[in-house]
């Protein structure tokens, strides 16, 4: 078994390489055979392409209880009208959010909305968005990408975050730096805390481990002591029982969050137990990348997206 695993490990290392290259992508985007097998595949982690579709899993997932976060997904955006264009769909979304009654937030890469071409650019949509949320009530949420756009987007996050306290950030504990971004954070903060999806040198960055687990525990635990409001987002059950014995949500400044699609019985279960969870929705064409992160980081992913691809139907997650 162990080449099988070996194989598995520089199949995740070769595909985060390889879904970086946007020659690649448009490959399999222009690829009339492929892409509608693989958009079968990512069925299982994307709600669909269209707003829609992805308010009517949340609304579903709401009636049973759960937070969510919506995604309208997309990256590394580098046409500044391509950006305006995300940024206007992502206002729109937060529109829909806050006439309902969902206890919902809005996820977006900065690179979405400009940071590909100018940071000023990323601010300006970041604080449009920002106002817009404020009035309907929905919290906003930066995800954290590639290390060389942390301090970017550090720096982004602070500055929005002076005026707007509903504008969170994701610290990835993979990163050497993150203890000590954490505890630059302002009072009040948003903050979630990922392993981190990204490809990274050992220079910069633990592999899973146990002491990125250990890492994972003492970042969030800085974050509940200086009073942050924390999404402890992570699938792993060793870490989730962690924060359950040391009663960080009964803080009532804490919650579990996952990604839609990964593990839906721990997250019900958790649920069940009465634990605050929220959903991580996304929708959209931009789903290429996503779905290869999805599969490099748990490389028996890619024998359920081939059954999906060659068995002709979407596997959808069950809740
Ligand atoms: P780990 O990778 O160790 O997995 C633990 C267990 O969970 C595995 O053994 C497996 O059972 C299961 N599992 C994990 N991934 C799976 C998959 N794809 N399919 C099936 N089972 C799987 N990253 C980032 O760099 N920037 C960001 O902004 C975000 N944002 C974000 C938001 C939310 C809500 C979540 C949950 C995650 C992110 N991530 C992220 C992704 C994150 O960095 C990480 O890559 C994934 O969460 C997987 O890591 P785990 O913490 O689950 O641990």
């Amino acid at each position: 078994m162990d080449h099988i695993k070996e194989w598995e490990a520089a199949f995740a290392d070769a595909l985060k390489s390889i879904a970086r290259r946007s020659d690649v992508k448009a490959c399999v985007e222009a690829d009339p055979v492929l892409y509608p097998l693989l958009r079968r595949a990512a069925a299982r982690f994307v709600t669909g392409d269209a707003r829609q579709d992805g308010l009517t899993i949340a609304r579903n997932l709401s009636s049973l209880g759960y937070r969510v976060s919506l995604e309208y997904i997309g990256e590394n955006t580098t046409d500044a009208e391509e950006c305006n264009a995300a940024a206007r769909e992502m206002e729109e979304l937060i529109g829909d959010l806050g006439s309902s009654r969902m206890l919902a937030r809005v996820s977006f890469d900065l690179s979405h909305i400009g940071l590909r071409i100018d940071d000023e650019l990323a601010y300006e949509n970041l604080m449009k968005l920002a106002a817009t949320a404020d009035k309907s009530g929905i919290e906003l949420f930066i995800s954290m990408e590639e290390s060389a756009k942390t301090d970017e987007i550090l720096a982004i996050h602070e500055r929005a975050a002076r005026i707007h306290s509903h504008v969170g950030i994701t610290l990835q504990a993979h990163l050497h730096r993150s203890e000590e971004d954490a505890r630059k954070l302002p009072a009040n903060s948003l903050v979630r805390v990922v392993k981190g999806a990204y490809k990274e040198p050992d220079t910069i960055a633990l592999p899973r481990s146990g002491k990125l687990n250990e890492r994972f525990l003492t970042i969030t635990e800085q974050c509940v002591r200086n009073g942050h409001r924390v999404s402890f987002a992570t699938h792993d059950e060793s870490l989730i029982e962690e924060a359950i014995a040391r009663k960080w949500p009964a803080s009532g400044r804490f919650e579990f969050e996952t990604l839609y699609g990964i593990k839906p019985d721990l997250s019900a279960g958790l649920q069940e137990k009465g634990q605050p969870v929220r959903i991580y929705l996304t929708y959209g064409r931009e789903w290429y990348l996503y779905l290869c992160h999805r599969i490099a980081e748990f490389p028996p992913n890619l024998y359920r997206a081939v059954t999906a691809m060659i068995g002709g139907e979407e596997l959808r997650p069950r809740y």
